[in-house]
């Protein structure tokens, strides 16, 4: 979900810094345990596969033409245990594409950064990167004007993949994006922009809106001043505001120097606060207003009250990155409601559902509406520091009910994110399907799983077998022809 933002900070603050954090390195603690990230289901693949006329039960819709991408980290060199962290391994996309009811093939392959190349023995793409830097997008995969892009938070710059997901070029939107990306661009029905919220580790004090119109180039980079240097790793949007989630993760230079890969911890002394950035106002006039503290990576939607309120839900977690330096840590989430008043200035926090859960997703032809339906997935609750991806069930939360439904794949079937795909472009909220993989621990295959999102609890609508393991990575899109 970050980037290796230790190089990109060597580059541009003190060159001293780089050579403390090599030597310190050497010095980390060996692990005692077997890494939680690089073992079990989350061991690395070591091979790129082109698998064609793939297994099918049940039937896949013939409205559906189209890939499923989905990207996640899959170190190319085998990384040093002491120091490797989840959210810094080469990024891998994985696809598969569907046409007039069949699945025609599935493909992996490593987003061409350094790491990759040099173990393939290819050159490098062309295109800007962060020399020296991580350069190998892990954290989503996006189709933006006809385009497939891999993405990364942090400083990375977007890179862009054949239909094939070969790596075509880095490529910072041809050239319009001046500064860095995010994981999570979120499109608006409404006007056709892509808004995101970026920061960069070697920035401690500013954070950017950006905007993208609907041909993905950059038409706004405006800056937010912060301090600490927050992980801002994903936003939301609404009519009127750009919500920013500035919460007490922020950069470590204390791990930075011992050597740590990805150097954001917890920090008590970081105020937690959400900013509403008017979406053309100036940086400086967000209306920052005070939550109390716990980390969001992910929001479902957001809009506005009449009463000139925001809403938004959001998986809150208690903490993170308070203990563990290999992953996520948080032994305790929840989907929550924040409302947040500009005028009171204050964010009131409600629980929509007490269990542990990530990855939300929901009708995005919805976002900056009023919706119904959050579908999310099942985290172990308050057992696993490190997040195991055990869990077996996905949650689909109705809000308008404040009930919800569990889909629950069975003993050692472990979801990953599921994207809500509408089944016709006028279809209603909730008619369509949810896709997503689903990795079989007791074979160690995958399965690309169709629900129809109106059957939830029911049996798939159609399930692709795949005959080897998908390391469960981040995110992952139905990316239509
Ligand atoms: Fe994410």
């Amino acid at each position: 979900m970050a980037s290796n933002v230790e190089t990109l900070i060597r580059g541009a603050v003190v060159k001293g810094i780089g050579k403390v954090a090599d030597f310190n390195r050497k010095r980390l603690p060996r692990p005692t345990d077997a890494h939680p990230f690089l073992t079990g289901i989350h061991q690395p693949m070591t091979e790129e596969l082109t698998l064609e006329g793939l297994r099918v039960e049940g039937e896949i819709p013939a409205a559906l033409t189209g890939r499923y991408l989905r990207n996640g980290p899959n170190p190319a060199a085998a990384p040093d245990p002491a120091s490797y962290h989840w959210f810094t391994g080469a990024g891998m996309v994985h696809g598969i594409r569907i046409e007039g009811g069949k699945a025609d093939w599935y493909r992996n392959r490593w987003v061409r950064g350094t790491e990759a190349c040099a173990v393939l023995g290819e050159p490098v793409p062309p295109g800007p990167r962060t020399e020296g830097g991580f350069d190998a997008p892990n954290t989503n995969v996006v189709g933006l004007a006809g385009r497939t892009f891999a993405i990364v938070e942090a400083g990375g710059k977007p890179v862009e993949l054949g239909y094939e997901l070969n790596t075509i070029a880095h490529n910072p939107f041809d050239g319009t994006l001046v500064g860095s990306y995010t994981a999570h661009p979120h499109h608006d029905p409404a006007t056709d922009e892509v808004h995101a919220i970026t920061y960069r580790g070697d920035e401690p004090n500013k954070v950017w809106h950006v905007v993208m119109d609907s041909n993905a180039h950059v038409i706004r980079e405006e800056a937010i001043a912060v301090s600490d240097g927050p992980s801002i790793h994903d936003c939301a949007i609404t009519t009127n505001y750009a919500l920013v989630f500035d919460l007490p993760v922020t950069f470590s230079m204390k791990m930075l120097l011992a050597g740590y890969r990805f150097p954001y911890a917890w920090n008590d002394a970081h105020p937690a606060r959400v900013g509403l950035l008017p979406r053309k106002g100036s940086g400086a006039s967000i209306i920052w207003v005070p939550v109390e503290p716990c980390y969001v990576f992910h929001p479902a939607n957001a809009y506005e009250t009449a009463d000139g309120k925001v809403i938004v839900d959001v998986v809150a977690h208690e903490t993170m990155f308070a203990e563990s330096k290999r992953g996520p840590d948080s032994q305790k989430s929840r989907m929550e409601r924040w409302t947040i008043d500009p005028v009171a200035v204050t964010t009131t926090r409600a629980v929509i559902h007490d269990h542990a859960q990530e990855f939300p997703r929901y009708d995005e032809r919805l976002t900056t509406r009023p919706y119904r339906y959050i579908y999310s997935v099942a985290m172990p609750d308050g057992e696993s520091i490190e997040w195991a991806m055990a869990d077996t069930r996905l949650f689909k939360h109705d809000l308008a009910q404040g009930t919800t439904a569990i889909h629950d794949f069975g003993p050692g079937r472990h979801p990953g994110e599921f994207v809500f795909v509408p089944r016709r472009a006028d279809s209603g909220e909730d008619d369509g399907w949810l896709i997503g993989l689903v990795v079989n621990m007791n074979d160690q295959t995958t399965a690309l799983v169709i629900l129809n999102a109106d059957d939830f609890t029911g049996s798939p609508q159609a399930v692709v077998n795949l005959p080897h393991r998908v390391p469960p990575g981040f995110h992952g899109n139905w990316v239509a022809d």
